[in-house]
């Protein structure tokens, strides 16, 4: 890691803090946050309780209802599908806010938001944030930390002078890169090769390289995803067989938040995820044909 990254966080500074999509991650943050001025954006208008529930102890948090003032952040923590019906209901608010950050994975969504905001007066900056945090939601109200990780975060765009400024804004737990975009792309591919495998195969992650078959579909899906990055001259840092089946490994015991929303029969990120890249290949005349393949297989 360089060191113009992770600049560091100015503790005297308390941002005002606006989260959208209070669920599992955004419960997460909040509790990362819980010295700065934060406040939710209920679907109620209302004031929401949660409980963080760490190895040691269980924290309660009460966010008040976003009453329109100032913030430094807005910060989107729903799930992609849900990102434009969330935030185009605050067009009249926007003047209010700083910077609104995308903290989600999958792509697609960020250049909808950007597209949206490019039509808005007085629109706030955008910002891009990727986690490796992991949380999930015991019940409605409790929010398990299931593992701690790093929250990278980024402008959408970057022009030549910003990137040494105003990084004390950053919220705390945050490190700055400048190249957000390739950063989710990475993460992208890696989703897109974990995520609909362990779903077709309803199994964790480690058996898709324990198993001789699941393995066999990895390293197919993972050569046709690198090819097609290859083909959009998309970086990749490392080789996408090798990183997918490492991470597999690592996280072997972890059940892909793909399976859980199949097991749970709510609707999964694949759109944003395996669908996001189909779309950007159909758009160049590239095949995906294993690709294609599993999203018909997995309903999509
Ligand atoms: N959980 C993790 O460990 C983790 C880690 C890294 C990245 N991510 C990514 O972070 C994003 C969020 O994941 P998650 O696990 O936190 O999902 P989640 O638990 O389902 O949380 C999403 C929250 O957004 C709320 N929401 C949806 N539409 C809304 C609206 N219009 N107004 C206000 N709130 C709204 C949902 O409310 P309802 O429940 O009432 O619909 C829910 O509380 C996803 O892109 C995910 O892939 C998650």
């Amino acid at each position: 890691m360089t060191a113009r990254l992770g600049r560091a966080y100015n503790p005297a500074m308390t941002l005002s803090i606006g989260i959208l999509g209070l669920g599992a991650l955004g419960t997460l943050m909040a509790w990362h946050w819980r010295d700065h001025d934060c406040m939710v954006i209920s679907k109620d208008g209302k004031p929401v309780f949660r409980q963080l529930v760490t190895a040691n102890n269980t924290d309660q948090l009460q966010l008040a209802h976003w009453q329109n003032e100032n913030l430094d952040w807005l910060v989107i923590t729903t799930k992609a599908a849900d990102t434009l019906s969330a935030i185009t209901p605050l067009a009249e608010h926007l003047h209010r806010i700083k910077r609104i950050v995308l903290l989600q994975n999958g792509m697609g969504q960020q250049e909808a938001v950007a597209n949206w905001l490019s039509t808005q007066s007085k629109a706030p900056e955008l910002w891009l944030a990727s986690s490796t945090e992991g949380a999930y939601r015991q019940n409605h109200n409790d929010v398990v930390y299931a593992g701690q990780g790093q929250t990278l975060i980024g402008r959408y765009q970057e022009g030549p002078d910003q990137d040494t400024q105003d990084h004390d804004c950053l919220p705390s737990n945050t490190v700055y890169v400048p190249d957000m975009l390739d950063r989710l792309r990475h993460k992208l591919a890696i989703n897109a090769v974990i995520n609909p495998l362990t779903a077709l195969y309803r199994c964790h992650n480690g058996e898709l390289v324990r198993h001789s078959d699941y393995r066999q579909h990895l390293q197919r899906l993972a050569a046709e995803i690198a090819g097609l990055y290859a083909f959009l001259n998309w970086s990749l840092p490392w080789d996408l067989i090798t990183q997918a089946e490492q991470i597999a490994t690592a996280t072997a015991a972890n059940q892909s938040s793909t399976l859980q929303d199949v097991l749970q029969q709510r609707p999964t990120e694949l759109p944003y995820i395996n669908g996001y890249l189909l779309a950007q290949a159909e758009q160049h005349g590239y095949a995906l044909p294993h690709c294609a393949e599993l999203m018909t297989q997995l309903g999509n």
